[in-house]
């Protein structure tokens, strides 16, 4: 797209026609913002909404699909004695530089490596036990998973693996109203599906992106904030 610009803002300014600078103001704009959300606007996001889940510190948090470690990572430095544990397929095709040596490295370079653990697995099949977890998250790798039998797999072992009274919280560009659905007819607790508004592009993705939460009952089914 960069490139495509470039070649319009020359062709543009070869010819001398102002018309030709309309298209190119378009394109600078939307690399603009491609770029803000992706270098950026989603750590800024990301870094509100895990501000909202209160952290203590000694959490263990699972990202599915966590790639190079956006998300592992900001997650990472919220704690203290807890883990953030990242699991991926290290897809190539999802993420270019997709490779757990990659998130490593990332790790290091964020001064968290002691407090995050890597996987590699499938978060249709996960390789944990249930309940074992205070806070699952996602970004923008649910839908990554071919099929809706697929994406239904990987709900239901977020929900698995997330301990009673444990938190969920998914962004994805689609599939999310699927996901919201299943939540509700699991059993969760105050699912909530919500779009991001005006910080779209800042999260990366596109004007539908929505945010998925919820919380898992305790073992009475109630509220964990409540009697
Ligand atoms: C678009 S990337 C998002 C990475 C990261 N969460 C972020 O926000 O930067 C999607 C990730 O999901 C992973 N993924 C796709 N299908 C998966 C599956 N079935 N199990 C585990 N990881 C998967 C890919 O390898 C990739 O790392």
């Amino acid at each position: 797209m960069a490139v495509m610009t470039v070649f319009y803002l020359v062709l543009a300014i070869i010819s001398g026609r102002w018309q030709r600078f309309v298209p190119v103001t378009f394109m600078v704009t939307f690399v603009g913002l491609y770029l803000d959300a992706t270098l950026r606007g989603k750590f800024v996001v990301w870094a509100q909404l895990l501000d909202t889940l209160g952290l203590r510190g000694d959490e263990r948090i699972l990202d599915l699909g966590c790639g190079r470690g956006a998300v592992l990572l900001m997650a990472a430095e919220r704690l203290t004695t807890g883990r953030a544990v990242g699991v991926d397929l290290w897809q190539r095709t999802d993420q270019p530089g997709n490779c757990e040596a990659a998130t490593r490295r990332n790790a290091v370079a964020e001064g968290v490596p002691d407090r995050v653990e890597l996987h590699t697995g499938d978060m249709t099949a996960l390789p944990f036990a249930d309940n074992s977890f205070d806070v699952v998250l996602s970004s923008f790798a649910i839908h990554n998973i071919r099929g809706s039998a697929g994406r239904q797999k990987a709900i239901t072992e977020a929900v698995r693996v997330l301990r009673p009274g444990g938190r969920l919280m998914i962004t994805d560009v689609r599939a999310t109203a699927q996901y919201e659905a299943q939540l509700a007819s699991m059993g969760m607790n105050d699912v909530i599906r919500r779009r991001l508004g005006w910080q779209f592009w800042r999260a990366g993705a596109s004007a539908a992106t929505p945010i998925v939460t919820a919380t898992k009952p305790d073992q009475k089914g109630r509220r964990p904030d409540r009697d």
